[in-house]
Order: C-alpha cells, then sequence, then structure tokens
C-alpha cells in the first residue's frame, strides 16, 4: 500500500515538473538559471556584497512601476500634468505604485553608490575585474541619465525648472554644450518636443541600454566570480597564506627527559 503511495507521489511529482523538463531539453534554461542562483562564492563574503542584487532588485522594480505607470500616462504637454494627477488621486493603488517609482528612483541611485562604494574599499575593482568597473561607471552615467529624463514628466513648475538648470549645466560643458543642450530641448525652447524626447528617452533607450549593462554586468559577476573581502587571504592582490603548522598535542612537546634512569642522557 504505502509502495504504491509513493509510486503515485512519484507521478504526481514528474507531472509537476514536466513543463520544466521540457523546457530543460529544449533550452538548458533551468540549468542556467540554476547554474547562475547556486554558484559558488567566498565563504568570506558578507552583507557588504549584497548591495549589488539590492540595487538590482530596485531596478527591477522601477522596471515594473514604471510600466503600469505608462498605462495612464500622457505624454504631452496639456494632460502630462492632469494624467500625473488622475493617477495619484482617481486610480486605484495609483498613489502607490507612483510613490514607488519616485522614490525608488532616488533608493536606486543610492544604492548604486553605495554598491560602488563597496567595490572601491574592497578593492574588487582590480584585475580581472577592471571591465567590470568599467561596465559599472556606464551603468552609474546611464543610470543617472535615466533619473534626469523621468524628472520633468511630472511636468510641474518644479519638473519644469529643474530640466531648465540641468539642460544648461549641460550647455556650459566645452565645444560641445550648446550641441549637447539643443540635442536635449529638441530646440530653442522647452516645450512639446522637450517632453517627447525625455518621454521616449526615459521609456526606451535608456531602459534597454541599462538593461543590456546589466546583462553584461552580471554575465562578468558570473565568469570572475565574486571577489572576497580584503582581509582575505584569497582578496584581489593578496597572497593565499601558508599553511598554518600541525597543531601540537599539549603544552610541551613530548620527548625523552634527561637523567631519567635507563634512558640515553
Ligand atoms: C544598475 C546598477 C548595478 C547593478 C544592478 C549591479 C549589480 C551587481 C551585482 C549583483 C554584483 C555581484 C554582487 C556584489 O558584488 O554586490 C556586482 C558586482 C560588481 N559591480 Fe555592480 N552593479 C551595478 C552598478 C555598478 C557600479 C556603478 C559599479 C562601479 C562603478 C559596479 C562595479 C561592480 C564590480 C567591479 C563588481 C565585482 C565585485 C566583486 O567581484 O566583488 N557595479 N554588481
Amino acid at each position: 500500500m504505502a509502495r504504491r503511495k509513493s509510486d503515485r507521489m512519484q507521478q504526481i511529482e514528474r507531472m509537476a515538473l514536466y513543463p520544466l523538463d521540457w523546457l530543460e531539453e529544449r533550452s538548458g534554461l533551468i540549468g542556467g538559471v540554476r547554474y547562475f542562483l547556486f554558484r559558488k562564492v567566498p565563504g568570506d563574503t558578507s552583507w557588504w556584497h549584497t548591495l549589488g542584487s539590492a540595487t538590482l532588485t530596485a531596478f527591477l522594480v522601477q522596471l515594473a512601476t514604471g510600466v503600469i505607470l505608462a498605462m495612464y500616462y500622457k505624454p504631452d504637454v496639456n494632460s502630462a500634468h492632469e494624467s500625473v494627477q488622475h493617477i495619484t488621486n482617481d486610480v486605484w493603488a495609483g498613489w502607490l505604485v507612483r510613490g514607488m517609482h519616485r522614490w525608488g528612483a532616488s533608493v536606486f541611485i543610492i544604492l548604486m553608490f553605495m554598491h560602488m562604494g563597496r567595490v572601491f574599499l574592497f578593492g574588487a575593482y582590480k584585475y580581472p575585474r577592471e571591465l567590470n568597473w568599467i561596465v559599472g561607471v556606464l551603468l552609474l552615467a546611464t543610470g543617472l541619465f535615466e533619473g534626469l529624463t523621468g524628472y520633468l514628466l511630472p511636468y510641474d513648475q518644479t519638473a519644469y525648472w529643474a530640466t531648465v538648470v540641468a539642460i544648461n549645466i549641460n550647455g556650459t560643458a566645452p565645444f560641445v554644450g550648446p550641441f549637447l543642450a539643443s540635442l536635449l530641448r529638441g530646440g530653442a525652447e522647452i516645450g512639446p518636443d522637450t517632453l517627447a524626447r525625455f518621454y521616449s528617452l526615459h521609456m526606451l533607450l535608456v531602459p534597454g541600454a541599462l538593461l543590456g549593462l546589466i546583462g553584461l554586468h552580471l554575465y562578468l559577476v558570473v565568469r570572475l566570480g565574486v571577489s572576497s573581502p580584503p582581509w582575505s587571504p584569497e582578496a584581489a592582490g593578496g597572497q593565499p597564506e601558508p599553511e598554518p603548522p600541525p597543531a601540537r598535542s599539549g603544552l610541551v612537546q613530548p620527548r625523552p627527559r634527561a637523567g631519567v634512569r635507563g634512558r640515553p642522557e
């Protein structure tokens, strides 16, 4: 009876796992995800090493909330502000989704800086991880640009004047400044073309670039492995510690005592 029951359990298990087996046989995706999630990391990794994953989580929250906001937002100078008010006041849980996206943007940037600080202070940018540091710098610049383009979208006084300041700062760059400012504005004045431009950048180009860069960043993390903290013998640039001498059995080494009868002096 017990045997028949376990056979039945096995059958149910096989049925439940069938879709996963089907996918694995045709794509190897399950094995890839398992490799990513269960790969080996140094034994002395600590909470500091979770900052990268925290940044990734903040980015994914921004993606999810951003997609929901885009279902209600109207990228037009006459209706942008009203559509944001409508999301906040009328749409079910709209205030929550908008709040998560607005505050989440700061959380994402702060976590990115904290993660970068951890990498710098732990010396994790050294050989062989220099390329991943460079990808990280691109991620930082792209992440900041995502914040800038999103700031204009509510199209209120704060958004408008903050964008005026940001574009004017860019305009002061040597040689390329005026070109950069006009490219961002989409003309001589901030107006409908600027909003359309910022919306397209914020929704399509910049998130796409972030996704590509994060993919490359994580590929390099998996390929190179996570580095040990600086106090570890295996830290980047460090030498492995020599093997400790074998433990002694007591305070003194047992050996023949001098002057004992029957033993050599
Ligand atoms: C969207 C932003 C970012 C995400 C999602 C992200 C994600 C991650 C993750 C998950 C890890 C592995 C775990 C860890 O070490 O924390 C990592 C490692 C690393 N990240 Fe980032 N990162 C981002 C931005 C940056 C920035 C701005 C830099 C530096 C400029 C950077 C440089 C590095 C380096 C060098 C490593 C390897 C560290 C090691 O092996 O110990 N990352 N990143």
